[in-house]
Order: structure tokens, then sequence, then C-alpha cells
């Protein structure tokens, strides 16, 4: 089965989690554009989404979903987005399409993380994938060095990336995260430092692993 496949039906399978009348959080990336076209199916039903980035806003609005904001909503009962890789306790890398900051602020904000995957992303320990830092412009050259003097790892400035934000991305390479909580706590106090790739303090819920049938986790 393609990859593509196989995030279509982790896609398809995050629809049981929607109920009627709920706000749904939406995240970023191909994966979740699965979804966003599932969910056009039964617009009808949900009372609005909650988007994490531009393109994803933009999808929905394609497809007549309605996008409210964060601030109006209160907390969610469930968000659904994709993942750059998950360890077996549900733990995230994310931002490989540069949304990390909305996509945290909307996860601590829903009740369910139901995170959709292809199998490729299953990892037993976090960090093969780099692993992306957003950063405030004018940090960028300090938070790169105290990520190297932290980490060890290889940090590289995501050149002609501007987040939603107007930020910037430094992905960190060459890591082997075995305590992503304490990494995640120690990367975000960096001054200039807006969010870390790691959802290891607030994990995924429910993963779902595209497959025929989809696996959950
Ligand atoms: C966006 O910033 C990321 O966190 C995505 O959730 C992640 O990159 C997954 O993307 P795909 O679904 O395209 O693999």
């Amino acid at each position: 089965m393609s990859q593509n496949e196989a995030k279509r039906l982790a896609a398809e399978k995050a629809i049981e989690y929607v109920e009627d009348g709920m706000i749904v959080g939406v995240g970023t990336g191909s994966t979740v554009a699965f979804f966003i076209d599932a969910l056009a199916r039964i617009k009808h039903r949900i009372a609005g989404t909650v988007s994490s980035s531009d393109q994803s806003t933009e999808r929905l609005r394609a497809h007549g979903i309605e996008v409210m904001e964060l601030n109006n909503t209160g907390d969610l009962a469930l968000y659904v987005d994709g993942a750059d890789e998950c360890d077996p306790h549900k733990r995230l890398i994310k931002g490989g399409g540069a949304a990390l900051t909305r996509e945290k602020i909307i996860a601590e904000a829903s009740e369910k993380f139901v995170c959709i995957i292809d199998p490729a992303k299953l990892v037993p320990v976090l960090g093969k994938f780099p692993l992306p830092v957003e950063v405030i412009p004018m940090a960028r050259s300090l938070a790169a060095r105290q990520i190297l003097a932290f980490t060890g790892g290889q940090p590289v400035w995501r050149d002609g990336v501007v987040t939603d934000n107007g930020n910037v991305i430094i992905d960190v390479h060459g890591l082997s995260i075995t305590d992503p909580v304490a990494m995640e706590r120690e990367l975000s106090q960096i001054p200039g430092v807006v969010s870390v790739g790691l959802f290891a303090r607030r994990p995924a819920d429910v993963v779902i692993i595209g497959g025929e049938p989809p696996r959950l986790l």
C-alpha cells in the first residue's frame, strides 16, 4: 500500500471520533488534508472547526466548512492532527510543516487528541526526523548555539521559511531523544524559542496508524 493511501485510511478512521455538534480542532499536513476532505462529507453535522494553519484554513473554507477562533470557542472536545514521528508512548515530533506552535496550542486546549499517521512515522525512539523549533527571528543564532550546547544535535536554519506567526524554524539533526519530556521542557526555556516540536508533555491520546484495517495505539 502506498504511503498516501495509508494516510487516507488513517484520516477516514478519525472521522469516527467526530460527534454531532462538535467544534473540531484541525491540524496541518498531507494526512490532515485527507481528514479535511472526509470532514467535508459530514460538515452539516459539526458546529465548526478551529484551524492550526493558514494552509488548513484555506482547505476548510474551500469546502465551505466554518473556521472559528480558539479565543471564542473555549476548549475543544477533539483535535485531529498528523505527526512526523510517533513513539510507543504516543509522544510525537511535529512541525515538519512549520505549524507546530498553533498545533501545540490547539492540542493543549483539546480534551482528546487523535493523531493520524502512516506506519513509516512509528519509531522506537524519537529524533531521527530533525526536531523543529520555532524561534523569534532575532534569537535565531543565540537559540541555535544554546540548542547545540544542550542537545549536542546539529541545529540547521530552515532557510526561506517564515511561519504563520512570522518566526523562523531551526531543525535539530542527529538526536536520539530518550527523555522527550525533559528535552521539551529545557528547550522551551531558551529565550526566543516560541515552541518546540516535541509533543511529549501533552502526547496524543489515540494514534491511528493507517492500513487495511487501521491499527490503534
Ligand atoms: C505540521 O507542522 C506537522 O506537524 C504535521 O503534522 C506533520 O508534518 C505531518 O505531516 P504529513 O501528514 O504531511 O506527513
